[in-house]
């Protein structure tokens, strides 16, 4: 009966990739059921930019983001190989998603944040699945470089995304990608945080196209927030700042890979604003129904920002492109109920008037 209860649970990133993915028969799976997410046509979207857009919505995970792909494969193999405990630094999504496969994996799990800067939603996953939570008078880059000497020295497996297992769990978003659509997109456009994430979907297109599953290899486009944008400047940012609290990193560990892939893509890594990503954020949750944090409305924000601009050059017209949106709405929920308006009196004038106001 144990047995079969561990058998049947989740389906998940692994079994369905399982042979592009640095794993063996006898490695424990972990697995929360991971991946498959919608890839969503958005219809607005794509008038407003003259291409045809496609949102791979990664906030449908299980903890709500991107990282429980490269999650499932970091802790199977940190459980094969005798880890009892994780660690990671993060700005919120890593330590959600860590702590929750920890849990399911029965190991303990320790993550180092930045104090203050972590949305309330990934802070409440953390704790709800008893990570145990070190906050630090520091940035994002500062945690990791501490979790870099601690994974080294200590008995803790670092599940960061310096851990290549991260990456490769990464790459099968690509994969479902290039499944649905038949081809890779002519454009692939993303938030650019630590860069591990572009650099996994590289990984991914190029292995497909490699094996003859795809023709093409996708422009990737990288979006960074005004002032975190450590790439675009090429220089690092000392004190990152941006509402987009996933992605306010100023010296990302993929740095180099992921200019890589740009450069060889014939990409770009572009910048917005704090105002381009709230106002994207809000536009795409109110026109095409699709609520995702402030990091993942960057890309969008980016691309109407690439239509204003008419960067033909990058984004021809009717080109087929896909935008990752990496977590869901609700890990940040203050952001927007700031919006809510104050209480009215408990009668049906008051209502009415409010329900009308412009
Ligand atoms: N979007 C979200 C929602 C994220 O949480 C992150 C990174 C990114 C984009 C950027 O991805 O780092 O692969 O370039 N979050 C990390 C964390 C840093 O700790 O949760 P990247």
């Amino acid at each position: 009966m144990q047995n079969e209860s561990k058998k049947s649970r989740g389906g998940g990133v692994i079994s369905r990739y399982r042979s592009y993915l640095p794993v063996s028969e006898t490695t424990p799976i972990v697995t929360l059921g991971e991946g498959s997410t919608p890839l969503v046509f958005a219809p607005r979207l794509s008038e407003r930019i003259d291409c045809r857009v496609l949102v791979k919505c990664e906030g449908l995970n299980p903890t709500g983001s991107f990282k429980d792909r490269g999650m499932t494969v970091a802790v199977s193999k940190a459980v094969e190989s005798g880890a009892q405990a994780l660690i990671c630094a993060s700005t919120g999504n890593t330590s959600a998603s860590a702590a929750a496969y920890a849990a399911c994996a029965g190991i303990r799990c320790a993550v180092v944040l930045p104090a203050g800067k972590i949305a309330s939603g990934k802070l409440v996953q953390a704790i709800a699945h008893g990570a145990r939570i070190v906050s630090i008078n520091g940035n994002f880059d500062d945690a990791l470089r501490i979790v870099r000497e601690l994974g080294g020295r200590d008995e803790f497996a670092i599940v960061n995304s310096i851990n290549p297992d991260r990456i490769a769990g990464q790459k099968t978003a690509a994969f479902e990608i290039v499944d649905e659509l038949g081809d890779a997109p002519d454009i692939h456009i993303l938030p650019l945080g630590n860069a591990g994430n572009l650099t996994a979907y590289t990984a991914g297109y190029s292995e497909y196209k490699q094996l003859g599953k795809s023709r093409r290899l996708p422009r990737m486009i990288g979006i960074q927030a005004e002032h975190a944008a450590p790439i675009f400047h090429h220089r690092v940012i000392e004190k990152p700042e941006t509402i987009a609290s996933a992605i306010r990193i100023g010296n990302p560990a993929s740095w180099e890979a992921a200019q890589r892939a740009i450069n060889d893509s014939s990409g770009a890594v572009e910048i917005v604003t704090d105002h381009e990503i709230l106002e994207a954020q809000s536009w795409l949750a109110q026109t095409e129904g699709i609520f995702v944090e402030p990091a993942s409305a960057a890309p969008i924000a980016g691309l109407l920002k690439l239509a204003r601009e008419k960067r033909r050059d990058l984004m021809p017209m009717d080109a087929t492109v896909v935008c990752t949106c990496t977590g869901h709405g609700l890990k940040d929920p203050e952001i927007v109920s700031a919006k809510l308006a104050a209480p009215v009196a408990p009668n049906i004038e008051a209502v009415r008037e409010e329900i009308t106001r412009s």
